[in-house]
């Protein structure tokens, strides 16, 4: 599957991320199964531990929708270089499945895992 699209809409919800601390940039697309496209930018805080990433905004978004089935998550930066996502949203992600795919863009090339291989023996409650 060709999910150029997803990275060209990640590339234009970066452009409305709040990195006011870090100057740090991220963009995400999420994909539904449905083929519903939601974004997110990663909006920091003063209080630093209260940012939120570009992956987790773009999640609550479409959950937040009504969505359940996520199918593939574009994620890039404005450093120039892959971007993976943090523990936190590894682990935030997880609650939907470990079949999502995970598409990182370094400006040039991409790379495509899925979550099972960034979050290998992901904990579940149930
Ligand atoms: N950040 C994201 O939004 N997603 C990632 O995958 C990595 C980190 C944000 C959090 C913070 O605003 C900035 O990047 C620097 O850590």
């Amino acid at each position: 599957m060709d999910y150029n699209h997803l990275v060209t809409a990640a590339k234009s919800a970066m452009e409305h991320a709040y990195a006011k601390y870090s100057k740090f940039k991220v963009g995400a697309a999420l994909l539904t199964k449905s083929g519903k496209v939601y974004t997110g930018c990663n909006i920091e805080n003063s209080s630093y531990g209260a940012t939120i990433c570009a992956e987790r905004v773009a999640f609550s978004k479409a959950i937040s929708e009504g969505e359940q089935e996520i199918e593939a998550i574009a994620v890039v930066s404005s450093s120039g270089d892959y971007t993976y996502p943090c523990g936190i949203c590894r682990q935030f992600m997880s609650e939907w499945g470990t079949d999502l795919k995970l598409i990182f863009e370094n400006g040039k090339d991409t790379k495509v895992y899925t979550l099972k291989e960034l979050l290998p023996e992901a904990f579940t409650k149930f």
